[in-house]
C-alpha cells in the first residue's frame, strides 16, 4: 500500500472509515496514540484514519492523547488532516443537524499540554487556526447540506457540558459552536507543519440557546450529542470520501509553519 497523505481523524460516534483497512501499530515519543491507525484506499488515494477518543471511546476529550496521534499520522506520510467533531450550536440557527465549517478557534481548556516546543524559541503563527485550502474543499463537499462558512470554536475543558451563564457568554461573545477537542489538536497539526481543518457536527443547543424571546431551551444531554451524530455519520463519511477525493498538491503555507526556527527534533 502506498503512503497515506491524508488523514481523517473521526469524532465522537465516527470510528470506522475506511474498507478492509490494514491496522498500523505506531509508537511515538508521546506513546501511543488513540488507537492503530487504520491505512485504506478512498479511490486512487490512500487515506489514514485514526479515531480521536480510540476504537471503544476509550479517552474522553481532556484525555485524548492530542501529541501521539499528530506524531503518529505525520510519521506515517500524512501531510492534510481532516478532522470532524460534534458541537454545540451557539446561535437559535444553528441547530442539530448543521454543518460548520468554523475558521477560528477560541481555546478554554486547562491543563493540556498543547506544544511539541517545550525547549527553544519555536512559536507558531496561530492567528489563522484552519488551512484555508482545506476549509474551501470541506465547504464545496458539503454544499448539499448548506454548511455556516466560518464561526468561532471555542473549546471548553470538559468533560462536564457548560453552564447556562457560560454558554449565554459564550454566545454572547459572537462564538458560532462549542466543544471540546478542537485544542490542541489543531495547534499542534501546526506545529508540525500539516494542513488541518476540522467541520464541525451540530449535535445540541448547548445549554439552552437563547431563543430570542428570553426562553431557554433544553439543555444538552450526552445521549443526545450520540443520538443526533450516529444519524448524520453517513453525511459525514460520504462528505469526507468525496473530499478526500478532490485534495490536490499542497500550495498553502502550513507546509512552512516552522521554517526557519531552530527545532528542539527533525519533523517525524
Ligand atoms: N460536543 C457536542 N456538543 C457539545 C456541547 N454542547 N458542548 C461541548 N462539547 C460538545
Amino acid at each position: 500500500m502506498s503512503t497515506p497523505d491524508v488523514a481523517v481523524i473521526g469524532g465522537s460516534g465516527f470510528y470506522t472509515f475506511l474498507e478492509d483497512p490494514e491496522q498500523v501499530d505506531v509508537d511515538t515519543p508521546y506513546g501511543p496514540p488513540s488507537a492503530p491507525v487504520s491505512i485504506g484506499q478512498v479511490g486512487d488515494r490512500t487515506v489514514a484514519f485514526l479515531p480521536r477518543h480510540g476504537a471503544d471511546h476509550r479517552y474522553p476529550a481532556h484525555r485524548v492523547p492530542y501529541r501521539a496521534n499528530l506524531w503518529a499520522l505525520r510519521s506515517l506520510g500524512v501531510r492534510q488532516v481532516l478532522a470532524p467533531c460534534a458541537v454545540g450550536g451557539l446561535r437559535p440557527e444553528l441547530g442539530p443537524g448543521s454543518f460548520v465549517v468554523p475558521d477560528q478557534l477560541v481555546d478554554r481548556t486547562s491543563g493540556r499540554l498543547q506544544t511539541y516546543y517545550d525547549t527553544g524559541a519555536v512559536h507558531v503563527s496561530f492567528a489563522d487556526p484552519y488551512c484555508e485550502r482545506l476549509r474551501g474543499h470541506l465547504l464545496d463537499g458539503l454544499a448539499d447540506q448548506q454548511p455556516t462558512d466560518g464561526g468561532a470554536m471555542v473549546v471548553i475543558e470538559g468533560p462536564r457540558f457548560s453552564t447556562r451563564a457560560e454558554s449565554r457568554w459564550y454566545a454572547d461573545q459572537g462564538w458560532a459552536v462549542v466543544n471540546m477537542t478542537g485544542h490542541p489538536e489543531a495547534v499542534l497539526a501546526r506545529e508540525l507543519a500539516l494542513c488541518y481543518a476540522t467541520v464541525a457536527l451540530v449535535t445540541d443547543h448547548d445549554a439552552g440557546v437563547d431563543d430570542g424571546a428570553g426562553g431557554h431551551g433544553e439543555a444538552v444531554s450526552m445521549e443526545a450529542v450520540f443520538q443526533v451524530f450516529r444519524e448524520h455519520t453517513d453525511t459525514l463519511k460520504s462528505t469526507l470520501a468525496t473530499v478526500v477525493g478532490t485534495l490536490g498538491e499542497r500550495d498553502c503555507a502550513c507546509g512552512s509553519s516552522v521554517d526557519g526556527m531552530t527545532l528542539p527534533f527533525e519533523l517525524p
